[in-house]
């Protein structure tokens, strides 16, 4: 069993519990800590949003980067060494000598307080917690950016205009601050955060000093004896709460070079598999590269998810309608796969696969890195989804596409789609159609019937097969009006169907 050392808000905690215990049950029940709601257990109201700092080193010095998570799909282990920050913990010291233990609110509360941003309360500590967490961690403060940050906190009760209306008040309230590295105290003085913020970054350095932070297993000394692997936990945590708490489970943690997950190594993107989407879509080469991705990922869950959830997790999980593997697939994607005996192999994204949730994978083998080759000018890639609500929900059908060109001759194509059959496919006839082919209306109308041609979607809850196969179509039509509304005429496309 190992011994967990942390920050929770102002003190120091040391635990036996065990690695998969949620940090939502940590706080509520072990803590006391109940300022942290119990809504869904799946990620999906954000009542439960905690933070939690990590220390890293910047100019030489140490600097805590602060992250939102839904508490109830977070390893209790791999606080092992952070800052956790609940509600309690943004609240600021009692400050009125007549009631000198109440304590007072902070900026962001008085706010919701001030607007009626508040009415039951229950989702109301989830919106302050991801309210803080922006004003700790965006690069700019804006009222649209902090809007997006509670994307993922529901709120039955006010229609949110009141909670709009209290980020408007806070946002002048913060404007101006430094860049996020040297913005606490700042934060401090205007009455954001409570004083005890400013000393975390010397508190985790001596903690992490007297600790070993590699402690990841729960219940056995050898990594490769495990009954799970946890990456962010987003799907697992989900799925199998219980069982991994009777279970001896690794954390994979934070990848292995956590300030350049995602780098550029002669031509081509290589990303660590333990790298959460939010940093994949934070770094400078994806900006540079595929800058539409920052709109296409907004469609993935929410920011608090995209924090956690990692790309190995997201490939691995085998879903058909995974976001990132339909991304990747398109991208033409390599996994490096790295056997306990520290065997390496390298294969294909699109031959991964091999039947509902069968994976061309060993049980002692772990996706290490990822990597596809770095697009030039002449190539254009584009992602469509459908779902049933805009945002934080899964996709009924999902797909990519991405197409090398010379002047206006296709000359590579790589095609995904997903949910419209067991595994998340790769559209090899589509793409192979594809090359050589001139861009025209003509070429995207054959390109969609192959598309279609190659799925074999079932009827569930997202949409009957007929519909699925439509649906592929219509999308294959907006990556060609999305990529060529010059060379493709939406209504020559409709109407020849
Ligand atoms: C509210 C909510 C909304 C969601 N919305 C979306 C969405 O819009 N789009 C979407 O695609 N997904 C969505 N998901 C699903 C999930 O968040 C993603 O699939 C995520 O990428 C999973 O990554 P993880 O690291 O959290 O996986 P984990 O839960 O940690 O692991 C999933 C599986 O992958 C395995 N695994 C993890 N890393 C590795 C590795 N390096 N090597 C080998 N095996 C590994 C684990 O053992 C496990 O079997 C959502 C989930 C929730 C809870
Ligand atoms: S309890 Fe709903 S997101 Fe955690
Ligand atoms: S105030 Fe009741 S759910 Fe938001």
């Amino acid at each position: 069993m190992n011994t967990l050392h942390f920050i929770l808000n102002d003190h120091e905690v040391t635990t036996n519990e065990h690695s998969a215990t949620t940090v939502l049950d940590f706080v509520r029940r072990s803590a006391h800590l109940t300022g942290t709601k119990e809504g869904c257990r799946e990620g999906d109201c954000g009542a439960c949003t905690v933070l939690i700092g990590e220390l890293q080193t910047l100019d030489g010095k140490p600097h805590v980067r602060y992250i939102s998570a839904n508490s109830c799909l977070l390893p209790l282990g791999e606080m092992h060494g952070k800052h956790i920050v609940t509600v309690e913990g943004v609240t600021l010291a009692a400050q009125s000598a007549e009631n000198p233990t109440q304590p007072a609110l902070n900026l962001v509360q008085q706010a919701m307080v001030d607007t009626g941003g508040t009415q039951c309360g229950f989702c109301t500590p989830g919106f302050i917690v991801s309210m803080t967490g922006y004003s700790l961690t965006a690069q700019n403060l804006t009222a649209e950016g902090m809007t997006q940050a509670i994307d993922g906190n529901v709120c039955r009760c006010t229609g949110y205009a009141s909670i709009k209306r209290a980020i408007d008040r806070i946002i002048p309230a913060i404007s101006g601050v430094e860049a996020q590295h040297n913005r606490i105290p700042t934060l401090v003085t205007k009455g954001l955060l409570p004083e005890y913020f400013s000393t975390i970054a010397t508190r985790l350095l001596a903690l992490q000093n007297r600790i070993n932070t590699e402690v990841l297993l729960d219940g056995d000394e050898l990594a490769h004896t495990h009954d799970f692997t946890i990456g962010g936990g987003t799907d697992l945590f989900v799925q199998k709460p219980e069982a991994l708490l009777k279970s001896r489970v690794r954390l994979l943690g934070p990848p292995k070079v956590p300030i350049m997950p995602v780098h550029e190594e002669e031509g081509w993107c290589v990303m660590d598999a333990r790298t959460p989407v939010a940093a994949f879509l934070a770094s400078p080469l994806i900006k540079k590269h595929i800058p539409q991705m920052q709109y296409f990922l907004t469609l993935f869950a929410s920011t608090p998810i995209r924090n956690r959830a990692t790309l190995g997790g997201n490939i691995n999980n085998a879903s058909p309608i995974g976001d990132m593997t339909a991304i990747l697939l398109a991208l033409n994607t390599e996994l490096t796969l790295l056997a306990a005996n520290g065997t390496e192999r390298t294969i294909e994204l699109r031959n991964y696969y091999k039947g509902y949730k069968t994976l061309d994978r060993a049980k002692d083998e772990l996706v290490e890195t990822l990597r596809f080759k770095l697009s030039d000018r002449g190539t254009v890639f584009n992602y469509e989804k459908v779902s049933r609500r805009t945002y934080l929900d899964i996709a009924s059908v999902n797909t990519a596409l991405q197409l090398r060109l010379a002047g206006e001759i296709i000359t590579e194509a790589h095609a995904s789609a997903g949910g419209v059959a067991a595994i998340p496919l790769y559209l090899s006839k589509t793409a192979q159609y594809l090359v050589g082919k001139h861009l025209s209306t003509e070429t995207f109308r054959e390109a969609a019937s192959i598309a279609v041609s190659e799925t074999s979607p079932i009827s569930d809850a997202r949409g009957t097969a007929d519909y699925k196969r439509l649906l592929l179509r219509q999308l294959f039509f907006a990556h060609a009006l999305d990529l060529f509304p010059e060379r493709v005429d939406a209504r020559e496309l409709l109407a020849m169907e």
